[in-house]
């Protein structure tokens, strides 16, 4: 997710959940090809890790897909489901699902240059286009070029006339009818996106599908993650105490600082960790208020931390 899943962000979220698969931003492939930033640079830590390309040139994501390899990414993931007028405008993300075969080439051409799994991410539809037989149509050419894995965020994008946010939420969802797609489709493996907000909402859903993907929760409420490896992975580790979580923080907050960073960088992530408890909001003051000063240390971590008090529930609750 653009803005939240970053380096610190997912170094942050692996603490909690050792299994779980975590997805960078959506990295464009003129941002890779042409940028000066560090767009790729990720943490050991991070994996099992999938880089989340935006493009629509064949040649130019099979060239991000090598570097990517290169680098040691676990999976390469295709946008077709950003609206925002600027992806539209570079002729990627959503609008993509009106151009199957093209999906099909940049799929095709990125498996010739990699031997990592390649998995898009869609919609159910875009504007008028969203019969069941338009999503078919767009999987079975994408399908026919080898992606075998695809994530279903279920509801359609409006490509025009409604914000990205907008477009998170006005649309309706549809699980039935990602379900009806892995019941036509059992070779695939489908994952469900959009709207789920518990463990036990995911347990339903992998009832009917092979994977979920949790977003805005994942990022708004992270302790979400501390009771994945055990309710959905079986791995019988007890859950990551929120307080271990801060005090393994501090160290990386050190490094970042070594290395030119500013404390708020890490800790803007970091704000949700403590929802629920008694003391949640000042943690969360403290944070906002004072880790954006040059001067600030990781030791404010500890500081914020000191008003919280204790977890009521643990991470199964
Ligand atoms: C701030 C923000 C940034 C997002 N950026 C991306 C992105 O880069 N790539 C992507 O595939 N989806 C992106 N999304 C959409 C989410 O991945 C997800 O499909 C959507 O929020 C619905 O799932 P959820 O209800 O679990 O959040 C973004 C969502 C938010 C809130």
């Amino acid at each position: 997710m653009l803005d939240w899943t970053d380096r610190h962000y997912r170094y942050f979220a692996r603490l909690m959940s050792r299994h779980t698969l975590l997805y960078t931003e959506m990295v464009t492939t003129g941002a890779i090809i042409h940028g000066k930033g560090d767009y790729l640079g990720y943490n050991e830590q991070e994996h099992p890790l999938a880089l989340q390309l935006g493009g629509s040139d064949p040649a130019d994501l099979a060239l991000c897909a090598k570097r990517a390899q290169e680098l040691g990414y676990d999976e390469i993931n295709l946008n077709v489901g950003c609206p925002s007028d600027r992806v539209q405008n570079g002729r990627f993300g959503a609008c993509l699902m009106a151009e199957p075969t093209l999906v099909a080439r940049c799929v095709d051409a990125m498996r010739q240059a990699v031997d990592l799994p390649v998995t898009v991410k869609t919609r159910i539809g875009i504007d008028d286009q969203d019969s069941y037989e338009f999503l078919t149509q767009f999987i079975d050419t994408v399908s026919a070029a080898g992606c075998d894995s695809f994530t279903i965020h279920a509801r359609k994008a409006w490509l025009s006339g409604l914000s990205p946010k907008e477009n998170r939420e006005i649309p309706p969802l549809d699980y039935e009818r990602a379900y009806q797609l892995k019941r036509d489709y059992p070779a695939l493996t489908l994952a469900l996106n959009g709207g789920i907000k518990t463990l036990q909402e995911c347990q339903t859903h992998l009832q009917h599908l092979n994977g979920v993907m949790v977003g805005r929760e994942a990022y708004q409420n992270p302790y979400l993650l501390a009771a994945v490896d055990r309710e959905i992975y079986g791995c019988d580790t007890p859950a990551v105490d929120r307080r271990a979580v801060v005090e393994m923080m501090v160290p990386y907050v050190e490094r970042h600082l070594a290395g030119g960073g500013r404390v708020n960088h890490v800790t803007r992530h970091m704000l949700g960790l403590f929802n629920g408890l008694p003391g949640a909001r000042t943690w969360r003051r403290t944070l906002s208020e004072r880790a954006h000063h040059a001067d600030a240390t990781p030791a404010l971590l500890l500081e914020a931390m000191a008003h919280v008090g204790e977890p009521l529930e643990d991470a199964a609750g």
